[in-house]
């Protein structure tokens, strides 16, 4: 029977994305999946590992021998979410597409891109919108979708958005004491904007799904979200789930950047490659980008589709709230962030 199994290769497989869609992909046995790590011994990697049909590989993602060692191993579907946000625009680029090549060279049957979308591209290349680590992905996507659809390689591509566990940490809420009582405040410079959210959970599933559905699936941009999610929704779904005040700041990008959400705001993203690339935005840049996008709704989705894929998928933030049990308190997401901070902890 297990020789049956189609094995999924899952780079980018311990990571905040990763971890839900290698769970979903082993909720019942159907597929093995190794997750390709450079560390096999950080809490992620180690909690998949005790999943039944888990392998842990030791390996960089961004390493030509290691991904032939890891695409060697009889995979047959490659999950493939890259970190351009750690490795930086022009190394998402390459390494999106030599991924992709090095899994067609094994043999790979289908192959699943992780993808944002470019507001930039979409906004006719506004330049308020640049955004790096939207503008690296969108662009090995559009590189993918020139490939022949029913090629010996199958491809869909998943485009996600901020995920809502976001609200657990960087859009995390902080209590403040007004007229005595304790009110949670969300801040974010995102004024009426509604940006495209999801939820983990279902993002793990729409990834199930491509993979279980290649005849549908194959030549895909499935575009994913929960809901258009207003920050004034978000204060009304915190109150009527937890019963606390709530409120919405809504402040400037340079309150935002004051604020401390970026210890460095000058430094350039990419900060496992190194800062000194020309081509690197800084964190300023790059999250003015982000937040112009989610201000001014430029990225949107079609819900109707997304209701016939996942009928049971979470529908709002308010119902993320309720299921999650959220309650606005710090919570780990992801893994990048939780190694920074252990490593500033270390020093
Ligand atoms: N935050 C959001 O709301 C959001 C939403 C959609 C998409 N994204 C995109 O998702 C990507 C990040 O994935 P994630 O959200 O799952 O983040 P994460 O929880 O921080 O996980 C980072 C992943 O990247 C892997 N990685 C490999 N080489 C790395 C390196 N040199 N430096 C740092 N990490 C490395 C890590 O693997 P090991 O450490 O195990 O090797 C881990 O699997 C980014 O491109 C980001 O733009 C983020």
């Amino acid at each position: 029977m297990s020789s049956q199994k189609q094995t999924v290769l899952a780079i980018g497989g311990t990571g905040a994305q990763g971890v839900p869609v290698v769970q979903e992909l082993t909720r019942d046995g159907k597929y093995n999946v190794h997750v390709l790590t450079r560390s096999t011994k950080s809490a992620p990697a180690l909690e998949l590992a005790s999943l039944p049909g888990v392998t842990i590989f030791s390996g960089d993602g961004y390493d030509e021998a290691n991904l032939h060692s890891a695409f060697s191993a009889g995979i047959d579907i490659a999950f493939v979410n890259t970190n351009g946000f750690a490795i930086g625009e022009k190394a998402e680029i390459y390494w999106g597409i030599r991924i992709f090549e090095i899994a067609a060279e094994h043999g790979v049957k289908h192959f699943v891109w992780a993808n944002l979308e470019s507001s930039y591209k979409v906004s006719g290349y506004q330049p308020r919108f640049r955004t790096g680590h939207f503008d690296g992905k969108q662009k090995v996507a559009d590189w993918i979708s020139a490939q022949p659809k029913d090629g010996q390689m199958k491809w869909s591509i998943l485009t996600s958005c901020m995920y809502l566990e976001m609200f657990s940490e960087l859009l995390r809420p902080s209590p403040e004491i007004i007229d005595g009582e304790e009110v949670m405040i969300f801040k974010a410079p995102v004024g009426k904007g509604r940006p495209p959210m999801i939820f983990l959970e279902d993002l793990g599933r729409y990834g199930r799904w491509l993979i279980d559905h290649p005849e549908k699936s194959a030549g895909l941009n499935l575009k994913i979200s929960t809901e258009q999610v207003g920050w004034d929704d978000v204060v009304k779904g915190f109150t009527e789930v937890t019963g606390k005040k709530a409120i919405f700041k809504d402040i400037t990008l340079d309150e935002y950047f004051a604020s401390g959400a970026f210890p460095f705001p000058d430094t350039k993203v990419g900060h496992s490659l190194g800062h000194d690339d020309e081509t690197l935005q800084t964190y300023r840049e790059n999250f003015t980008g982000f937040w112009n996008t989610w201000k001014e709704s430029v990225l949107l989705r079609d819900y109707a589709v997304l209701d016939e894929i996942l009928p049971t998928r979470v529908k709002s933030v308010k119902e993320w709230m309720q299921i999650s049990g959220y309650t606005g308190k710090h919570g780990n997401v992801l893994k990048d962030y939780s190694d920074a901070t252990s490593k500033h902890r270390a020093v």
